[in-house]
């Protein structure tokens, strides 16, 4: 039998009531790339001519390069279609919106330690960036206001970080034209010490970066250790140095994997946290979020009380109109999951990355850089420590072929010679998935042996090429 688009005869009339969507006059023309067209299209076809160009991106299920969710279940999506018309920054008009922002906050605090005696505030962000952005700006404000009402300069702040940070907290630097002072990586360490950010702070550091997941490798930074420091000079000298942790990936992964380990407000220099809930909070992008230790640690006048559309809101954000969908999404998860499904949910993802990771080192091709044992990320690097650093990159782009998205590069200053490929295992990453893709590389492997004819050969003659890219 022919298929219904095919009975259908070829027609260029808009109005005809029987058009199909592979027969509209617009799928045998170019449609505008970029000016407005002067007339509009069947709405059937503008999304089958969008979805249908969209086909060419990557299969979001294949992409281990991010760390961003690229699914959630059927209610969640519709819950997303239904709010996606409320502007979160309403809140005059969307009261009720505002409340279970308010409740997601508390959770988040709660879920992060914050003691009894402590109020904490924050507030939900399109992402880390802008929540790092806020967390950092309000440690500069109160830094400030210290050294001011101690009769002080406040010309030089700075923050101090580690090298494997993610862009946004250089970012800020420049931005809030704040001093940024680089912890370098060590050759085989690939997060920072106690010992190392001594070196880096002074009178005028108004916070220490910590990170908990970080980018690169998935370790995390010494935050006990920094925390006991920087109580040491407090005591000492009476520098109060908050500590904010980028929690973008482990914000969610430590409470429910290691929660016996102290990197939340737990730890008294611990004033703000960050994470993306778009992550491991397991929420479709873009939702992240900061959350204070407690309400004095973020200062009064950063919050702008807004007269706005017949209401006054409280609002600490870099951004200003939103859709509300992200937010309801996080407490969906809360209501749908509980901690108990958090914690099922993350422990299966961080067994299966180990399982990956398993599976790799019996490739006999890869050794890892370190365990999977703070983040579900699998961190390699050839075994063959001669071979040319060109072969992960070439890897990274034959896998592809097999619909795996997988980004290869080298670790930050210092440890820049160390080229890795990368793989985030996700909660839609099953056993099954690790086997086919191990299973995958290899043939990668032997593709590129393959092509220079002789593997063992190939290999050969590339050692002691060095670095090609
Ligand atoms: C450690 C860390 N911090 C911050 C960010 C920025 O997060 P977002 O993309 O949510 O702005 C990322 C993103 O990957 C990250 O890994």
């Amino acid at each position: 039998m022919l298929s219904p688009m095919r009975q259908v005869k070829h027609t260029s009339d808009q109005n005809e009531p029987l058009s199909y969507t592979y027969a509209d006059r617009h799928m045998d023309q170019e449609v505008s790339k970029y000016a407005i067209p002067a007339t509009g299209m069947d709405a059937r076809v503008a999304y089958q001519i969008i979805r249908d160009e969209l086909n060419l991106d990557g299969n979001p299920a294949l992409n281990l390069a991010s760390f961003v969710t690229t699914w959630m279940e059927p209610e969640a999506d519709e819950l997303l279609k239904e709010t996606a018309n409320k502007n979160f920054v309403d809140q005059d008009e969307y009261p009720q919106t505002e409340e279970i922002h308010q409740r997601v906050i508390s959770m988040m605090g709660r879920m992060f330690n914050a003691p009894k005696e402590c109020d904490p505030v924050g507030t939900c962000t399109v992402g880390s960036s802008e929540a790092i952005m806020l967390g950092l700006l309000a440690h500069k404000w109160s830094w400030k206001k210290r050294r001011e009402q101690a009769g002080k300069p406040t010309t030089n702040p700075n923050i101090v970080f580690s090298a494997d940070v993610h862009t946004c907290w250089e970012k800020f630097a420049r931005y809030f034209d704040v001093e940024m002072r680089v912890v370098p990586l060590k050759k085989d360490q690939f997060y920072m010490t106690a010992d190392q950010v001594v070196d880096y702070i002074d009178e005028n550091t108004c916070a220490v970066g910590c990170v908990l997941g970080t980018t690169f490798t998935g370790q995390i930074d010494d935050i006990r250790g920094i925390n006991d420091t920087l109580l040491k000079l407090k005591a000492e000298k009476g520098w109060d140095i908050p500590i904010h942790v980028d929690g973008a990936s482990g914000g969610f992964v430590a409470p429910f994997v290691y929660p016996e380990v102290e990197v939340d407000f737990r730890l008294e220099q611990v004033r703000s946290i960050n994470t993306s809930n778009h992550k491991f909070g397991l929420v479709y992008p873009g939702i992240g979020s900061v959350v204070f230790r407690d309400r004095s640690d973020l200062p009064e006048e950063l919050v702008f009380n807004i007269n706005y559309l017949g209401g006054s809101m409280p609002n600490y954000s870099l951004n200003f109109s939103r859709a509300s969908s992200m937010v309801l999404l996080q407490y969906y998860n809360f209501l749908r999951l509980g901690q108990e499904g958090y914690r099922r949910i993350m422990t299966n993802i961080m067994d299966n990355a180990q399982y990956l990771e398993k599976k790799l080192i019996e490739t006999g091709y890869f050794e890892l850089l370190n365990e999977s044992k703070y983040l579900p990320t699998v961190t390699v690097r050839l075994k063959d420590r001669e071979l040319p650093t060109k072969v992960v990159y070439m890897l990274s782009d034959l896998l592809r072929q097999f619909g795996w998205i997988v980004p290869a590069y080298p670790l930050p200053a210092n440890a820049d010679d160390v080229h890795v490929l990368r793989m985030v295992v996700k909660e839609n990453f099953s056993r099954d998935m690790a086997e086919k893709f191990a299973a995958d590389i290899v043939k990668c492997i032997k593709k590129l042996g393959d092509e220079a004819q002789d593997f063992e050969k190939y290999f050969e003659q590339q050692k002691g090429k060095g670095r090609v890219c």
